[in-house]
């Protein structure tokens, strides 16, 4: 297959030379990466230069939400387009405006302000900022197994190894474990006890910190990357109030766990849980064109009515950004893709998966909500060994490398990281292509089995 690029021809050979010679890409070793060119991408599936055709389980880097070219978004990204590609965010635009409003609108309680960003990165960035100057205090609180973006801020927040390269980083941020049944740091044996035990051990961290000194507590909602942990009962309120009786601003990074992806527009929704910063990107506008932000409760934007926010970026609140995630948001309304998510979660993908992890020994468990769904596979079902190691690379991640090229073999494209796979296809996908990409990944977690060694 051939494209046109700017009037030149474009085919797999001449992208992947140029690629190699001039692209560097993020998070790898740039001689050891061969990157697949891809021709082009329709609803659920993307295909690349030899015609080969994948089912996208992993929604790209889980922003996809609204799956490839849906023609309604494209039209409102090019109509606005062709009345205006830019303008800087000091002047008003109707595209941030309504983006905005929508925004706020689906936001809980009242975060009634949005303060829009180019990504995930600079939301949680700014969310940090906001809150330090809000409170005047300076420490903030992040979990492991956690991931906030790759600027200083963000990283540093970061609970996996990415932040590694980047540290010492940011002073004045420490790291707390959140609840994790299957692997309990607390040595708990049910969720309700993950959930006390985690509780207890935030509000020691708040004592030896010092609540006089910590601006924010940041948690994923449904941690997206470090394994779709889905916060146990209790959980979510009682890191709420601990933020109320200490005054800790709450953030809930919901860039991947948000716009439809759990099945709710936000997912502290599910929860009934009012944060006081809500950061997004991904699902908002499914990447068409970058964009992320703040959401921000009334007493917070208040800090800033008489004193200057010291923040901003060229692109914030780019106007075709906006009118994308306006669609997109209006696309999601129309077609009832937040409840389209709900109901794929718990009446096709749990019931499936539940059935897979009984055929399968290497599957130590299936958790999830919504189109955000974690397979964690072991050596070992008593002793909960992980197939490979934590942050394994290269010859140590073998099993997981033979598992994700036996769905690739078989025309899905899964999302595998460390031990796990996660099933988080579009919001869109249709009962049916699900329910032919998790025959597939049954058929390659085969594969997997081989390498169980327990009994
Ligand atoms: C929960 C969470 N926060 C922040 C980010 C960073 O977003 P971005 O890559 O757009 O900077 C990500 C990206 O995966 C994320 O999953």
């Amino acid at each position: 297959m051939t494209h046109e690029l700017d009037g030149i021809p474009t085919d797999a050979a001449r992208i992947k030379a140029l690629d190699k010679a001039h692209v560097f890409h993020s998070w790898s070793a740039q001689a050891l990466i061969d990157p697949l060119p891809i021709a082009s991408a329709l609803g659920s599936h993307f295909t690349d230069y030899d015609g080969n055709t994948y089912l996208d389980f992993s929604s790209q880097l889980v922003n996809v939400n609204i799956g490839y070219q849906h023609p309604k978004l494209v039209a409102a990204i090019q109509e606005y387009a062709g009345r205006m590609t830019t303008i800087q965010p000091s002047f008003a635009n109707d595209a941030r405006s309504e983006a905005a409003r929508l925004i706020a609108e689906l936001a809980p309680g009242d975060l009634n302000r949005v303060f829009f960003t180019n990504g995930g990165a600079e939301a949680t960035e700014n969310a940090m900022r906001m809150a330090r100057l809000h409170t005047g205090k300076h420490k903030v609180l992040a979990a492991y197994r956690s991931y906030h973006g790759a600027t200083a801020g963000a990283i540093t927040m970061t609970g996996d190894p990415r932040r590694w390269g980047a540290e010492p980083g940011m002073p004045g941020i420490v790291h707390y474990w959140g609840p994790y049944p299957y692997r309990s740091p607390f040595h708990s044996s049910s969720p309700q006890e993950e959930s006390a035990r985690a509780l207890a051990h935030l509000r020691d961290l708040v004592m030896v910190e010092g609540a006089s000194m910590i601006a924010a507590i940041i948690l994923e909602t449904v941690v997206g990357t470090n394994g779709i942990l889905v916060p146990p009962p209790g959980y979510l309120a009682g890191v709420r109030e601990i933020c109320d009786e200490f005054g800790i601003v709450l953030i809930a990074d919901e860039v991947m766990a948000g716009f439809g992806r759990c099945g709710e527009w936000f997912a502290v929704d599910r929860w009934g849980v009012i944060p006081d910063l809500i950061t997004f990107a991904k699902g908002v506008n499914s990447g068409y064109i970058p964009v992320g932000g703040v959401v921000i409760n009334d007493a917070i934007a208040a800090t800033f009515d008489e004193r200057v926010y010291p923040g901003g970026l060229t692109y914030s609140g780019h106007p075709l950004a906006c009118a994308s995630a306006v669609a997109s948001i209006n696309i999601f309304k129309e077609e009832g893709i937040v409840e389209h998510a709900r109901s794929l979660g718990t009446d096709v993908i749990g019931p499936e998966l539940a059935k897979i992890a009984d055929r399968h020994p290497c599957v130590g468990e299936v958790r999830g909500l919504g189109v955000f769904w974690a397979l964690e596979l072991v050596k070992d079902r008593n002793t909960r060994e992980p197939l490979v190691p934590y942050n394994a690379a290269g010859a140590a991640a073998g099993p997981m490398t033979e598992f994700a090229g036996a769905c690739k073999q078989r025309g899905l494209w899964p999302f595998t990281h460390f031990n796990r796979t996660h099933v988080v296809p579009p919001c869109t996908i249709s009962e049916a292509e699900l329910r032919e990409g998790l025959a597939i990944l049954d058929e390659a977690l085969e594969v997997t089995d081989r390498h169980y060694t327990g009994s």
